[in-house]
């Protein structure tokens, strides 16, 4: 069977509307993070989330060094911090006047809705991403309503 073409698929799946959250780990040269929407809840017991990181991704390189990363799921307000963790800059300039503080060895981004700490558990082959799973070391949940991602674009939930 012919598989579908890419441009196909991610149209099709643009129409799934997904939060949005930064994925954040410590690296040998500091903080990365990247914007991050293939990001799931995967099992209560034992407590464990997943996130699908492109094999180009740097702040896959960072999880791996750390073998800790964060999940910061942003807040309706926070769609200018998305967009500057979905770039390739240099990560200083990401992380340049964006709130952090180390919460059990990751980044976690100050006004998230929801903060996730794991220790990297393991790693799976998934086409042009790494599927990574992490032990829930850490959770906490605000009050505050998260950001969207529909059809390309990052909306509130109202
Ligand atoms: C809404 C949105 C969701 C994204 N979701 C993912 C994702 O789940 N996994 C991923 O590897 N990249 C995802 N990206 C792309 C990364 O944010 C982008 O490749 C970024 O430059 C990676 O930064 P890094 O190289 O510093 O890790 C997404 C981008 C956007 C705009």
């Amino acid at each position: 069977m012919t598989p579908v073409r890419p441009d196909a698929l991610r149209e099709a799946m643009s129409r799934f509307p997904t939060g949005v959250t930064v994925v954040t780990a410590i690296g040998p040269d500091g903080p990365a993070g990247a914007t991050a929407n293939a990001v799931a809840s995967l099992s209560l017991e034992p407590p464990l989330m997943l996130a699908a990181l492109d094999l180009g991704s740097r702040t896959l390189v960072a999880v791996d060094h750390a073998r800790t990363f964060g999940i910061n799921v942003l807040a309706g307000g926070q769609a200018d911090i998305a967009r500057r963790f979905s770039t390739k800059d240099p990560h200083p300039e990401k992380w340049d006047g964006v709130g952090w503080s180390e919460r059990g060895g990751a980044p976690r981004i100050e006004g998230a809705v929801i903060w996730v700490g794991c220790e990297l558990g393991e790693t799976h082959p998934g086409g042009d991403h790494v599927v990574v799973t992490g032990l829930v070391t850490e959770v906490e949940a605000g009050e505050g309503e998260p950001l969207l991602f529909l059809e390309g674009e990052y909306r509130p939930v109202s």
